[in-house]
């Protein structure tokens, strides 16, 4: 079975959590492929997909909602996996936790699961900083990557259980 766990990040954490689920998939069998969403040209050659991306201001990060889109009835045929990267502490009073829910439902997703991400302050623009400085969320690395490889694996045992059909 093939697999592309593509992810849309700024600042390369949530990358960094694409691989850790790359790897355990690698390690369980399945051919895997890693590219940043900016990077995928078709989706036709895989079985599955993981997208994950980066949440700004309730978004996901265009190139990786944009691969959503724009590969939609493609990825509706395939078995597809989501997870988002953020600081839910980010988000503003009343705003709604982000677009993943959406673009899953639009999608089909199996799955849509949501992880801890990182926020590496003296890296921010200086449009970011004004945002975390106002909203005042923890900074540092909140990345549970046991938690991205342990889902790596159910997911790994999922489509086990598909391809076996
Ligand atoms: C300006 C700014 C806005 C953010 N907005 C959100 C948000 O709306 N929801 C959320 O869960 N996390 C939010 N975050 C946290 C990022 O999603 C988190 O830092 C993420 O791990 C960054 O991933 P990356 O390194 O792959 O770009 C925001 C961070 C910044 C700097």
């Amino acid at each position: 079975m093939k697999v592309l766990v593509t992810t849309g990040s700024k600042y390369g954490s949530t990358r960094e959590v694409g691989d850790a689920i790359a790897g355990v998939l690698e390690e369980s069998g399945f051919e895997v492929d890693v590219q940043d969403a900016c990077d995928v040209l078709s989706v036709t050659y895989y079985d599955a997909v993981v997208v994950g991306s980066a949440v700004y201001g309730g978004l996901w990060r265009r190139d990786a909602s944009e691969l959503i889109r724009d590969h939609l009835v493609e990825l509706r045929r395939r078995e597809v996996y989501m997870f988002s990267c953020g600081m839910e502490t980010v988000v503003r009073p009343g705003q709604g936790l982000d677009e993943a829910d959406a673009l899953a439902r639009d999608v089909g997703a199996r799955k849509h699961q949501r992880f801890p991400g990182a926020l590496d302050y003296e890296r921010l623009n200086v449009g970011e900083k004004a945002i975390i400085r106002a909203l005042n969320p923890p900074r540092g690395d909140f990345r549970d990557f046991a938690a991205a490889r342990g889902w790596a694996g159910r997911l790994a045992t999922e489509l086990r259980a598909v391809a076996a059909v």
